[in-house]
């Protein structure tokens, strides 16, 4: 029988298993570069960069049920055979369930900056992030980073400088361009947004 080809009904993974890691070739059609979003949300930025990248595989990581079937429904609508949707909190994702150095980059914007100091041990990119991240990129693979929170976003430059396995980066003004629902909100609010990003080193 010939392979089945044709694009899956629901782009959103139905996972076998919360303890195995995921089949990468089972869930692509082609064997490419793999890119993650963490925490998509609506999954704008994911869909348009997806369709611009025909050329690379994407998965967006996200907890809430209602924005991850925006993602099924805008990459489904775009025809879009090279992105899924896996509802699962973001660090277990990187930590159980990628297969180790799979992907070539990480998105991670406007991550919930928990603002309160006593809820701040919530915050994804935290003194561990750099070491999830380091297992999860394939050899020069980059953390991209945004946020309209500045002590977030010190917290995120300290993590990174603190470490000897990256060096700081440009984001690629292709990639900038690409704006997320998040901060084009907040640019229609005129509140400032920064972003940084982070090569991995020494493989
Ligand atoms: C502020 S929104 C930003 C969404 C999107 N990245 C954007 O810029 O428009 C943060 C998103 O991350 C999701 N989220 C927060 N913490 C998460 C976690 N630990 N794992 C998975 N998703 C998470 C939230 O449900 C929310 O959709």
């Amino acid at each position: 029988m010939p392979p089945d080809t044709s694009p899956p009904a629901n782009l959103v993974l139905d996972l076998p298993s919360i303890v195995e890691r995921i089949d990468l070739a089972k869930i692509f059609e082609k064997p490419q570069a793999l890119e993650i979003e963490l925490g998509c949300g609506d999954a704008s930025f994911l869909t348009e960069y997806a369709r611009r990248h025909p050329e690379r595989n994407f998965i967006g990581v996200e907890r809430l049920l209602g924005r991850i079937q925006k993602l099924d429904r805008k990459g489904r609508r775009a025809g879009l055979t090279n992105l899924r949707g896996v509802r699962i909190e973001s660090a277990y994702f990187l930590q159980y369930l990628l297969p180790p150095h799979a992907a070539s980059a990480l998105h991670i914007y406007f991550p919930d900056p928990w603002p309160k100091k006593k809820h701040r041990r919530h915050r994804l990119i935290n003194e561990g992030f750099p070491a999830l991240a380091r297992a999860a990129l394939a050899p020069g693979g980059v953390v991209y980073l945004r946020t309209d929170d500045a002590d977030y976003f010190q917290q995120m430059t300290e993590v990174f400088a603190a470490s000897d396995d990256y060096q700081k980066v440009e984001t690629p003004a292709e990639l900038a361009e690409v704006l997320t629902d998040f901060e084009r909100d907040f640019n229609a609010r005129g509140i400032q947004t920064l972003r940084a990003a982070y090569r991995v080193l020494n493989f």
